[in-house]
């Protein structure tokens, strides 16, 4: 084992936690490496069963990667190869999504779609480039409202190829359905699945509740907030001029704006650019807006920085992905309309109650039906440029992703939009807007709504690219 993977490996938590896996893993990279002097692994990555202090009162039996939650942080850098030797240590199959990766599509891990699930016991080696640098997670696509709810979240950091001037602040914003005593309250609950799902009851940061957050003293941050919940649309704020949006869901903005508040939905990124005070000891609050009203949902403290830097200042953009321009006037337009389909039929012919609540096109695809996949809701040609237009006619927000591609969201009826890029988009109560790219990654991707119990309940589908 490399010096690097070995470093890694104890970063994750490994080397303490999981010495049989870990020699399991080393023997075979072993063996490989006997035949490819090149083979090793960045990562090792289970999903275990693991207790958790989440609630103040007691512990909670999570499903976590490598036991722990918060996960490891998993760091790739731009354009190099990336490693992970995934192991399932639960007692049903799973997968592992790279959410926002312009992937291959047999490592965008979706099962059925794009491999076979990772039995229990199983491992899958996970291996591909990303192109682009960012802010990105991982996830199962399996049992999601489950294993995400039980806490397999984790982020996917891909470094720039020439290092930028901030200092890293991982933010990862993480919902539980709990009791005061750990335990779970029922995950879903029908009735709130088919509006906007069933919030969390205990609201955590990077694994706690309202955390105070050390940072370095009159240093230039970069803030990366997650949102990995399930559900909840988080209104971020920060009621200071100084902070400036950097990048969204990933995407580097041309420009950076200040931050107002910007409403970040279930799987989407928001990086913030922000200066702290020279002071130390000072302390900033973070917000999730309602309305005018904000919730305070941590707070950052200054605390002595450990090398002594210059002064910074202004807040410089972060180079821009390697994301093709669509042709605009060349491209064919395809329409998708979300609809809900709850209020109509909430139950079939036999009594039973219909758990598909929300249609794409008219169609539901519920997570039950994985195995026979359904047609994709289109078949696109590859290397040609397409603009969805995109109608939520429901009286619900749903942030609404697409696998494989990184978008450019170019007009809304609800907002005002300077065209940015992305892998997920917000669409609010009955807005309509036009997404566009270049079809240039073939296979078959998910196009689906981040709200779990959405996509559980039919607002799922895929289109296919060849
Ligand atoms: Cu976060 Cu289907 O993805
Ligand atoms: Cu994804
Ligand atoms: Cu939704």
């Amino acid at each position: 084992m490399k010096r690097r993977t070995l470093l890694k490996a104890a970063a994750a938590g490994l080397i303490s936690a999981n010495l049989p896996s870990l020699s399991l893993a080393m023997s075979s990279a072993d063996r490989s490496a006997n035949t490819n002097g090149e083979e090793h692994y960045d990562y090792i990555l289970t999903a275990e069963p693991a207790k958790a202090r989440i609630a103040a009162g007691g512990d909670s039996d999570i499903l976590g990667f490598n036991g722990q939650f918060p996960a490891p942080v998993i760091r790739a850098k731009q354009g190099k190869p990336l490693r992970v030797m995934f192991i399932n240590k639960l007692d049903e199959p799973t997968t592992v999504h790279w959410h926002g990766i312009r992937i291959a599509n047999n490592m965008d891990g979706v099962p059925h779609l794009t491999q076979p699930p990772i039995p229990a016991g199983g491992r899958f080696l996970y291996e591909f480039t990303c192109p682009d640098a960012g802010t990105f997670w991982y996830h199962p696509h399996m049992n999601s409202v489950e294993q995400l709810g039980k806490g397999l979240v984790g982020a996917l950091i891909v470094e720039e190829e020439t290092p930028q001037d901030y200092h890293d602040v991982v933010l990862g914003l993480k919902d539980w359905r709990l009791k005061k005593d750990g335990s779970y309250l029922q995950l879903s609950i029908p009735r709130e699945a088919f509006r906007d799902g069933t919030l969390g009851t205990v609201a955590t940061i990077n694994g706690l509740q309202k955390p105070t957050i050390d940072v370095p003293a009159g240093e230039r941050l970069r803030l990366r907030f997650l949102n990995m919940d399930s559900t909840r649309v988080f209104n971020l704020s920060m009621r200071n001029e100084t902070a400036h949006i950097i990048a969204i869901d990933g995407s580097p903005i041309a420009v950076p704006v200040p931050l107002d508040v910007h409403p970040t939905g279930a799987g989407m990124r928001l990086d913030v650019g922000f200066i702290s005070p020279t002071e130390i000891g000072k302390e900033i609050a973070i917000f999730d807006m309602k309305g005018r009203f904000g919730v305070e949902i941590c707070r950052l403290k200054t605390v002595a920085p450990s090398t002594k830097t210059s002064k910074k200042v202004g807040i410089p953009a972060l180079p821009i992905n390697p994301i093709p321009a669509p042709q605009l006037d060349a491209a064919e337009s395809l329409s998708f309309v979300f609809e809900w389909a709850g209020a109509l039929s909430p139950s079939d012919a036999s009594g039973e109650v219909d758990h598909n609540f929300w249609l794409i096109n008219r169609r539901a695809w519920s997570d039950h039906s994985h195995q026979n996949l359904p047609e994709p809701l289109a078949a696109l040609t590859l290397g040609k440029s397409y603009i969805f237009e995109l109608h939520n006619a429901t009286p619900h927000h749903h942030p609404i992703h697409l696998h494989g591609l990184i978008f450019t969201v170019l007009e809304s009826d609800k907002k005002d939009v300077t065209p940015f890029h992305t892998d997920t988009i917000l669409l609010e109560k009955n807005e309509r807007a036009k997404i566009a790219f270049v079809a240039d990654n073939p296979g078959k991707w998910m196009f689906h709504c981040h709200v779990i119990e959405h996509m559980k309940t039919g607002l799922m589908g895929y289109i296919t690219i060849a």
